[in-house]
């Protein structure tokens, strides 16, 4: 096969048909040309019912509200709905870009050449394991990679063990889980101006905004760019300041985070911060409230960040990291997985579903899956590849 024209990129042909790309791991000691990121703007929002049932409305949005002084967030633990964990599918998202580009048709434009120009589809979650590798050195992640009329679709590969593993969390770790979602319940409300009311009868901590059900999602997708490639990301947006009108200028992510101790602690933090940041950054989300909480679960104290600021307060320190490393990488690991791709014969293009594999330490390997691996990755459901086949036949039609 060609080649892609590509730096750090080696073909090892060896094995015949089973073809390895590999691109080398990011330097982070060099500075990197600032590759521009475009402000993301919102195409539209949906939420998830407790049912899991996807709907084009706000139901699920809630509001910011200060939560209450030493919040205890173990409370209601034993009443948390906990969504089973899924294999990161990407058919919300594509339901919401199917929505959009018949909207395209609809105002008299051309929905098809829309989606032709958009270069990756993805999850922010996804992205931001993308954009962070340069500073990842403990987990590793798997990608499954389809290139379909010119637009790549990315979703994380978990293999069933690995989602055995994450369905059966340690206690601790489940408990350390659920005080992410109660610092969300303290947080919100799903009226703009007012905390919560409960039912008549129903006793809770002051300020609590209702029990944990984390089938309960609202998520924005929006579009942006990374240099030259048009971005559709879609993802889970906690709650937004104000009421909502389609701009991202009110959007809040909260997070929990242990209590500062030392500069043992502190450097922890803004380590952390990294991937605070571009989980926000990705989907424009300006502001970002953190609730430190001792090792018990009771908040000490809340404060509010400016997502854009952030890289600023880490500049310069021993631990620091530099969001135009990552952008950079980012932006060279999307073009390799395109040329990639793009370079293929037609006999390897119809084995159409190819696998990233990103180790700390050594870099980024593509591979074509062979037919057990597409039908793992099929899960014997109406799929083509990873994509549903409702969404590609859609595409074709
Ligand atoms: P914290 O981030 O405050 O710990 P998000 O912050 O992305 O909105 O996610 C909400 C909460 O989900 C997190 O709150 C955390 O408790 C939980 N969570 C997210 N990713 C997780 C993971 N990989 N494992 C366990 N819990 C996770
Ligand atoms: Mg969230
Ligand atoms: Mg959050």
């Amino acid at each position: 096969g060609r080649r892609p024209a590509l730096d750090h990129l080696a073909e090892d042909s060896t094995a015949g048909e089973s073809q390895t790309y590999e691109l080398s791991y990011p330097p982070k000691s060099k500075t990197a040309a600032a590759v521009p990121f475009q402000q993301p703007s919102t195409l539209l929002t949906f939420s998830y019912t407790p049912e899991r049932v996807l709907e084009f409305t706000d139901s699920a949005l809630r509001y910011y509200v200060d939560p209450p002084l030493r919040a205890e967030l173990k409370y209601g633990y034993e009443r948390w709905i906990k969504r089973p964990e899924e294999k990161g599918r990407l058919d919300g998202l594509l339901k919401a870009v199917l929505k959009y580009r018949s909207r395209v048709d609809a105002g008299g434009a051309d929905g098809a050449a829309w989606l032709r120009d958009i270069a990756v589809v993805s999850w922010r979650g996804v992205m931001t394991k993308i954009l962070t590798a340069p500073y990842e050195d403990r987990d590793g992640w798997e990608l499954n990679v389809m290139l379909v009329d010119g637009t790549l679709y990315l979703e994380e590969h978990t293999s069933n063990e690995k989602l055995v593993e994450k369905e059966y969390m340690e206690p601790r770790h489940r408990l350390f889980s659920y005080f992410g979602y109660s610092f969300e319940s303290y947080c919100t409300s799903s009226h703009p101006d007012r905390r919560e009311v409960h039912a008549e009868g129903r006793s809770h901590p002051f300020g609590w905004g209702g029990d944990v059900d984390t089938n309960v999602q609202w998520c924005a997708v929006v579009k942006t760019k990374l240099g030259d490639q048009r971005l559709v990301i879609g993802g889970e947006v906690d709650c937004v300041r104000e009421r909502f009108k389609g701009s991202t200028d009110t959007l809040v992510e909260l997070k929990t985070s242990m209590t500062i101790r030392g500069p043992q602690d502190e450097a922890k933090f803004e380590k952390k911060l990294l991937k605070f940041y571009f989980q926000s950054f990705l989907l424009g989300v300006p502001e970002i409230v953190v609730g430190f909480r001792t090792p018990q679960g009771q908040i000490s104290t809340t404060q509010s960040f400016k997502t854009i600021q952030i890289p600023r307060m880490v500049r310069g320190k021993p631990h620091a990291w530099d969001p135009s490393i990552c952008l950079d990488w980012g932006h060279r690991f999307l073009q390799f997985l395109k040329s990639t791709l793009a370079s293929q014969t037609n006999a390897l293009r119809e084995r159409s579903v190819w696998r990233a594999r990103f180790s700390p330490g050594s870099g980024v390997t593509l591979s074509p899956l062979d037919d057990s691996g597409v039908a793992e990755v099929e899960a014997g459901e109406d799929r083509v590849g990873f994509l549903p086949k409702w969404y590609v036949d859609e595409l074709k039609g």
